[in-house]
């Protein structure tokens, strides 16, 4: 069985695709832009065993020559930072939104048996109390989760209009392994590895669930094999913690001083918090299995040891998001 994996040398992507060749054996072909959060380096260990095709999903010949083949299709092509569609949205409703609509073409006319749409917590909106569930309405508040929600209803507008199988899957606050620089995990832990100041928004009381992205890919990995299609599962860690909860505990685990911190004006339409309901994937077959602390650890302990991987992003990029537009 084949699977075209769409923005597969992203964060997520990369662990998802090493997860399905290490676990499951499974043929890959990866279709990525390599847009500054794509890399090679992201599947260096398993470049030998998978196929990897430099393009773009909003581009139909690219995605038709990826496509060949495959039986499944998971898409985690985007972007995906909240605080760069606040500066320029166009981008974002391009590759999120036109770029799904390419892939859901390719799907009908390839015939594929699955279309796996990767979504997020935020197409719901922020929740004050209790959690959202799959049927829940969609209220995005930013125009990274508008461009999200819309590819959700495109995806099952597709699902009934031409009973294309898709399958929806959205998660919360994933961190890990190969994840982007510009973002509050590994942006805390490099700062602080570096003994810079660590920009944390308004008083970091935004609370977000966190998973560590190798239970996301289990629970991606059962739907893939198992979700049914025209249906949204939720995924989540089930761990909630406010942004300077999870900043203070890397502090505390690298045995930084807190004084590192600084806080920064907040970002407009910053999500009080967000939080999902899972007894639907738990009815399938999947819980998280990783304590936040743990996961923390690990991940701390992989930016530690894997500085070379980090290094070249930090001093090519413009990661700092905080200081340049706040
Ligand atoms: N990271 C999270 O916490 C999180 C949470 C919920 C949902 N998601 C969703 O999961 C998916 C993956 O997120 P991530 O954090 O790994 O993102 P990422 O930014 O690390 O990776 C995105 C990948 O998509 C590629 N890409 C971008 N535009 C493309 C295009 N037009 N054509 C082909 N490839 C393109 C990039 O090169 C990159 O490899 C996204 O759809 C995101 O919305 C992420």
């Amino acid at each position: 069985m084949k699977v075209l994996v769409t923005g597969g040398a992203g964060f997520i992507g990369s662990n998802f695709v090493r997860h399905l060749v290490n676990e499951h054996s499974m043929e890959c072909v990866v279709l990525d832009k390599l847009t500054y959060a794509g890399r090679r380096e992201n599947l260096q260990d398993v470049e030998t065993e998978i196929t990897l095709i430099e393009g773009d999903i909003c581009r139909r010949e690219d995605v038709d020559k990826a496509i060949q083949g495959c039986s499944f299709v998971v898409n985690f092509a985007a972007e995906t930072h909240v605080d760069r569609s606040v500066i320029e949205a166009g981008s974002f409703v391009l590759t999120n939104v036109f770029g799904t609509y390419t892939l859901l073409e390719a799907c009908r006319k390839h015939d594929v048996e699955k279309f796996v749409h990767i979504s997020t917590d935020e197409v719901y909106g922020h929740i004050l109390e209790g959690s959202f569930k799959e049927e829940d309405r969609l209220s995005p508040r930013n125009p990274y989760a508008a461009s999200k929600a819309s590819a959700d209803l495109l995806c099952k507008a597709f699902f009934e209009t031409y009973n294309l199988p898709i399958v929806i899957a959205r998660s919360t606050n994933n961190y890990g392994y190969y994840q982007h620089p510009e973002k509050l995990v590994p942006k805390t832990i490099i700062y602080a590895l570096l003994n810079r100041e660590i920009p944390v928004y308004a008083q970091g009381e935004n609370v977000r669930d966190w998973i560590f992205v190798e239970d996301t890919c289990e629970a991606l990995s059962l739907i893939l094999h198992k979700g049914e299609t025209g249906q949204v599962y939720n995924i989540a860690g089930k761990q909630e913690f406010t942004n300077i909860q999870v900043v203070q505990t890397i502090l505390r685990i690298m045995d930084k001083p807190e004084s590192l911190i600084q806080f920064v004006k907040d970002r407009p339409g910053h999500d009080i918090r967000y939080s999902l309901d899972i007894q639907k994937i738990k009815q399938l077959g999947w819980k998280p299995k990783t304590k936040f602390e743990d996961g923390i650890r690990k991940t701390i302990e992989w930016y530690k040891t894997n500085r070379w991987w980090w290094t070249t992003i930090i001093q090519a990029q413009e990661i700092d998001f905080h200081h340049k537009f706040t």
